[in-house]
């Protein structure tokens, strides 16, 4: 098939490369000339595992342009990925949705699936229904289909590769989309949701919102178990070994971050008063997250009450295998820590401190991080923090205490080899 992706951000890319290892021949538009220029050279700004490797061995299938006639015309398919950040009252901006309708309105010169791919509130496919005919789009001409994505970062290929379920909206008259999506998405081995087009979006959110949910509940019962001396891992295995659980999303720590929990909760939340219900369990679940990383520095002030100490920071990503810093705890941590005067030594295996915390000094190795440090603070569970060598470990820092945000180091080792293990309900 003839697919067009507008926006070459994040889920843009992932998409276009999984659709072009399927087979299909891929464009990939954007409005940003340095972002079209540098994709068309095989440079891509993002790290994320195997993406790469996809555009490289399907590059005979994927180009990349400025040019929106020439994207649109050909396509049989269109999916739009572009952005949706948030507003300032938490309602997502759909400006960059509604131009890319405006602007591909002008090329429907024949029959066009039109693919919703970004992030979206309830109610905005039907209202870019209305847009398409609002813009003088023949009904005929296309059908409006919302196809939400769940792709984690750090393992955004395989997720996309494999997914667990693909979730189609449409309108009730529609009978075309299903088997064009179905010729989208050959040979991957996945059950298809059919639903309305607000329901594929609802389940977007849900989704998300039942995640986020796991984990500040997890994070509030390590709360209680620091009082009790219980282990909040050892609880979360018991309780995840129920099926109805699951053991999924329930590694307690310093809280969720990243471009997406606390963007779609704060959306799910808008739309949800928008229409007078108040939800309750979604603010909670925000208001325990943001409390996780203040009870996380409560820790590190009591273990280190004189804040002229030093102390090595492992890990800036929101989370592992990724460079993306969006809205990650370890970044508000660090903040916290050096306004307060603590000297931070900063290590992430590959993201890099925004410029607005440039005065932190971040190292090229996690032990030149270490280097004569009163503590260390483990902020992100890189495989690459879980995997240090201890003895080393020991010998460069001139503390003992280790607190581990993220839970993932084993306390007997790490006490083992002569330090203090604190953990967040450990
Ligand atoms: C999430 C959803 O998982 C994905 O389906 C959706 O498409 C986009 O949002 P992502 O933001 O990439 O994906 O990362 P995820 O692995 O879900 O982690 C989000 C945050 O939760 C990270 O900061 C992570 O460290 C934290 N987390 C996750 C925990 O604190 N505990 C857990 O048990 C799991």
């Amino acid at each position: 098939m003839n697919i067009c992706i507008i926006g070459t951000g994040y889920v843009g890319l992932i998409t276009a490369a999984v659709l072009a290892d399927i087979g299909h021949h891929v464009t990939c538009l954007d409005n940003d000339p340095n972002k079209i220029n540098s994709l068309q050279k095989g440079i891509i700004t993002i790290y994320e595992p195997d993406l790469e490797d996809y555009l490289k061995r399907n590059k005979t299938r994927l180009s990349f342009t400025l040019n929106m006639k020439q994207a649109i015309e050909p396509a049989e398919v269109i999916f739009i990925t572009v952005g949706t950040p948030s507003n300032d009252d938490g309602s997502p901006n759909l400006t960059y949705l509604f131009n890319a309708l405006d602007e591909l309105s002008k090329y429907m010169n024949s029959y066009k699936t039109i693919v919703i791919k970004s992030t979206v509130p309830p109610g905005t496919n039907i209202q870019c229904h209305q847009r398409l005919q609002q813009n003088g789009v023949n009904q005929e001409l296309y059908s409006i289909v919302s196809n939400p994505e769940f792709l984690r970062e750090g393992s955004a290929v395989y997720d996309s590769r494999n997914p667990d379920r693909i979730v189609i909206g449409k309108l009730k008259e529609d009978h075309k989309s299903i088997s064009i999506m179905k010729s989208v998405y050959e040979g991957i081995n996945a059950p298809f949701v059919v639903t309305s087009l607000s329901g594929a979006e609802m389940i977007k959110y849900a989704s998300n919102a039942f995640l986020a949910t796991k984990i500040s509940f997890i994070n509030e019962m390590a709360q209680i178990c620091d009082q009790y001396d219980v282990d909040v891992n050892d609880v979360a295995k018991g309780i995840g070994l129920d099926p109805r659980i699951c053991p999924h999303f329930l590694q307690a720590g310093i809280g969720y971050g990243g471009s997406c929990f606390p963007k779609d909760l704060q959306a799910l939340e808008f739309s949800a008063k928008k229409k007078n219900i108040h939800p309750h369990l979604l603010k909670a679940v925000q208001t325990v997250n943001h409390a996780q990383a203040d009870y996380f520095l409560k820790k590190v002030k009591e273990h280190f009450p004189n804040t002229l100490c030093t102390l090595a920071a492992l890990g800036i990503a929101f989370k592992p295998n990724t460079d993306d810093i969006r809205y990650s705890p370890a970044i508000k941590i660090m903040k916290e820590l050096h306004e307060k005067g603590y000297t931070i030594h900063a290590y992430d295996p590959k993201a890099t401190l925004s410029n607005e915390l440039k005065h932190i000094l971040q190292f090229r190795s996690p032990y030149e991080a270490m280097k004569n440090v009163n503590g260390l603070l483990i902020l992100t569970d890189w495989d690459e923090h879980k995997n240090l060598d201890w003895k080393k470990v020991k010998q460069f820092m001139k503390g003992q205490v280790i607190i581990d945000g993220r839970n993932c180091l084993d306390p007997d080792v790490i006490k083992q080899h002569g330090f203090t293990y604190i953990g967040v309900g450990r």
